[in-house]
């Protein structure tokens, strides 16, 4: 019998406790063992709740009982998540979890502390949802070259935009939706302004360079500015608008961004709608992989979680995850280059029309939106020198 706490009855929390009761049968075959939910940890009681006598106030309990021999975070927030995490780690014990907060700030930390115990340290939840992505990406792509991993890394915000652009939900209904389905984080803002796809496009960075970006460090807009006209230019132009977290690799430095961008129809990600994930991976000589699934709520986050219990259980402690190393951004994303969406009042088009090259004008009137050739962000800084466009999105090549 393998004995675990869970820390956190929340929505992924309560998920876990559920899916190793519901799929007990299944998880023991597996994981070739029975599990024992001995506790779970949360400042709250929960009377009516079928897990009532598992919950405990005060982590040390955990702590300092040897029975439990793997620890599930689930609290979400960075502290006392990463301390809980941390001292669990150096009690050796195992420790899963969906924190991509916790992952993407301290990965780098407890990934080594869990080798030097020779305990596992595993969090395939934190990214994609209940996708089961960071695994196969470890074991089975990452002896290619990967030039990039790149994808639609957040379910809240892609849920939005297909109820705001599919249906003519406002924002906020849209929003209250996606929080009342459990998908979105504690606080929304770290969803809608793109922290959270960020977290997640460093894990995701780090899995296939060695090198975790700090997320303060890697470049970041959220899906706030997007406007119904950009969704009509994008439209008229055979595209859609998607947040998309871009990991890129290639021969040297790791270059990471979360930002939204024009997908064309005939690319695969523009039809990933609503709560979907998608992570792609363009590796050579593979070529392009996709992952695609449900990116967040408590029964398929449960699932990413037990995953990673199940192969603790069956394969000893040993994650095969390569350890990565904090690493300070060597790439500027001024270098960065892509097609750019723009949207213009007439006038001002008029006055940088001249300086844009090659373009595609794809509207016309009082505001003009175009689609350049391809520029780095330093170029186009120059070519719009002077005026502050109504709309700027990249493309996605
Ligand atoms: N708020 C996150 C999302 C939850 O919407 O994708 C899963 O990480």
């Amino acid at each position: 019998m393998t004995n675990i706490a869970i820390l956190g009855f929340g929505v992924v929390g309560s998920g876990v406790a559920e899916f190793i009761t519901v799929n007990q049968k299944e998880t023991a075959y597996i994981g070739g063992d029975g599990v024992n939910i001995k506790y779970i940890l949360d400042l709250r009681d929960f009377p009516n709740s079928p897990f009532a006598d598992k919950i405990v106030h005060n982590f040390d309990v955990i702590l300092n009982d040897p029975e439990v021999s793997v620890v599930i975070e689930v609290m979400g927030g960075s502290h006392p998540a990463y301390e809980f995490e941390k001292a669990s780690l150096l009690a050796g014990k195992s420790v899963i979890t969906s924190n991509k907060e916790v992952v993407a700030n301290f990965g780098d930390e407890l990934l080594a502390i869990a080798k030097e115990k020779g305990v596992a340290y595993r969090f395939e939840a934190s990214v994609g949802g209940g996708i089961p992505a960071l695994s196969p990406i470890i074991s089975c792509v990452r002896q290619n070259k990967i030039l990039e991993i790149r994808g639609i890394l957040n379910g809240t915000t892609n849920y939005i935009l297909h109820k705001m652009f599919t249906y003519g939900e406002s924002f906020e209904d849209a929003l209250r939706d996606a929080q009342e389905k459990g998908y979105a984080e504690r606080n929304p803002d770290a969803d809608i302004h793109g922290t959270d796809a960020t977290r997640k496009i460093a894990i995701l960075t780090a899995i296939v360079s060695g090198k975790l970006l700090p997320v303060d460090k890697i470049y970041t807009e959220g899906i706030t500015g997007i406007r119904d006209e950009d969704v009509k230019a994008a439209e008229k132009l055979g595209a859609t608008i998607k947040l998309c977290g871009r990991g890129i690799v290639g021969d040297g430095e790791p270059l990471a961004m979360v930002a939204p961008f024009i997908v064309m129809n005939t690319k695969f990600l523009a039809a990933v709608s609503g709560v979907y994930n998608a992570i792609e991976v363009i590796a050579d000589p593979l070529g392009d992989v996709m992952f695609y699934g449900q990116g967040a709520g408590g029964g398929t986050t449960a699932s990413a979680v037990v995953g990673d219990l199940v192969q603790i259980m069956s394969t000893g402690v040993h994650y095969t995850a390569p350890v990565f190393e904090k690493s300070e951004p060597k790439v500027e994303f001024e270098s960065f280059s892509s097609k750019h969406y723009l949207a213009l009042a007439g006038e001002d088009y008029e006055k940088i029309k001249s300086r844009l090259g090659e373009h595609l004008v794809i509207s016309e009137g009082e505001e003009v939106a175009i689609l350049t050739s391809h520029m780095t962000e330093r170029e186009l800084v120059g070519v719009i020198s002077g005026i502050i466009p109504k709309s700027h999105i990249r493309a996605l090549d």
